[in-house]
């Protein structure tokens, strides 16, 4: 693996000062930052081959239908599928209300969430649970910030168990294969949010026996608007389309229309072409550094993170001791609003994200409206973390005044 050092420089916007401060760029589970390779083969599509895909009859169209399939071979690869299982979507988001629609729910199952889910893989399920009369079901978490597998409420009524694979405000990584075990005895579907860790960890569908997996692209240096539902083909081909019209037919008549193979069925419209096509550059991009050394590297990165914010005086960090989290810290500096934490950060050229990280109920159950939160990405150094503990010493010297 090249230097961290090195790494940075691939990523443009890293090297601009902000508020004439060098910028430290901690925010990358909200977002992270793209490196050239992947801004270039936007400008790439746009300026040499944009066309629209599976329709058209010329050179273009055929270039950008086959840079669109590959897209999905590269993303199905790097999680060990195969390339009819991947569906392109916006996002995380949109891929759960994709299954949420999708699956048939009915008021004689339940749905089980867990009390760490961000609003993504919650809303959508609490929508359907109205919809339907379907009860929604909540794993518990510990004091640690794990969760309390012994009270998981699940039945022979359970149709879906959806999880997060690592928490966005916990940083806990979940023991997903002890959980796929278990929802499985059930007969129950197993859902995993990845947003927080396919960008820093090898995931193998396989390997963790997933039915289906929902993560961003703008997390792991794509672009914003493109997401991935990974399920199994055996699966998806019962599932029902979630969004109809061009694009998602093998036949339409007045008044009847089938539906065309997966992944197309699920693909309605115009897909976002150059979003799939940056994805699978981004995809390359963590391939050629290794996921495994990305994974060490995020973890090396977080709990020097947490050993250096617990040298402050008056700090709550949530979540669970190192080993058992990646991706990110939140905390809590005593009597200091979240808000005023990062203004102030800012000011140094430091960016973290403050407030409720998209998870609400969590806020309620650790008792706070608000944190800030830490996030790292492999392209982070110690320094940068050094420079964040420095600022957050002038912080608190700021409100000790
Ligand atoms: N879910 C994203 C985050 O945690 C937006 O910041």
């Amino acid at each position: 693996m090249k230097q961290l050092l090195d790494l940075k420089s691939d990523f443009p916007i890293l090297s601009q000062k902000v508020n004439g401060k060098q910028l430290i760029y901690l925010d990358n589970s909200a977002t992270s930052q793209k490196p050239q390779k992947v801004i270039d083969s936007i400008t790439e599509y746009y300026s040499k081959y944009n066309s629209n895909v599976h329709r058209a009859i010329h050179k273009l169209g055929e270039q950008a239908t086959l840079k669109y399939e590959e897209a999905h071979e590269k993303v199905a690869n790097f999680i060990n599928a195969s390339k009819e299982e991947i569906i392109f979507t916006r996002n995380t988001t949109e891929s759960i209300n994709l299954l949420s629609h999708s699956l048939q729910i009915s008021k004689k199952h339940n749905i089980i969430v867990t009390e760490m889910e961000h609003h993504s893989n919650l809303v959508p399920w609490q929508q359907i649970c109205k919809e339907t009369g379907a009860e929604l079901r909540f794993i518990p978490i510990d004091k640690d910030g794990k969760l309390n597998l012994k009270k998981i409420p699940i039945n022979n009524n359970t149709r879906v168990v959806s999880v997060a694979h690592v928490s966005n405000v916990l940083g806990t990584i979940n023991p997903i294969k002890e959980l796929s075990k278990m929802v499985h005895q059930y007969n129950a579907l197993f859902v995993v949010d990845g947003a927080q860790s396919v960008p820093h960890m090898k995931v193998d569908v396989k390997d963790l026996n997933m039915d289906f997996l929902a993560f961003s692209g703008h997390k792991m240096l794509g672009p914003t608007g493109i997401g991935v539902l990974y399920g199994k083909k055996e699966l998806l081909k019962k599932l029902h389309p979630f969004l109809t019209g061009g694009g998602m037919i093998s036949d339409v008549k007045k008044d009847v229309s089938e539906w065309a193979d997966i992944p197309n069925k699920f693909e309605a419209g115009t897909p976002n072409i150059e979003g799939a096509i940056a994805l699978g550059a981004a995809v390359d991009y963590l391939e050629n550094i290794d996921m495994d050394e990305i994974n060490k590297n995020v973890k090396d990165l977080v709990s020097y993170l947490m050993k250096r914010l617990l040298e402050l005086d008056n700090i709550s960090i949530y979540g669970p001791e190192n080993g058992d989290r990646t991706a990110l810290v939140s905390f809590n500096l005593l009597d200091i609003h979240p808000h005023d934490v990062a203004e102030i950060l800012d000011k140094e050229g430091v960016a973290i994200r403050a407030g409720h990280m998209c998870a609400k109920p969590l806020m309620d159950i650790l008792g706070v409206n608000a944190v800030c939160r830490a996030s790292p990405y492999f392209y982070n150094t110690k320094e940068d973390i050094d420079h964040l503990i420095k600022s957050l010493k002038k912080v608190q010297e700021v409100f000790a005044k």
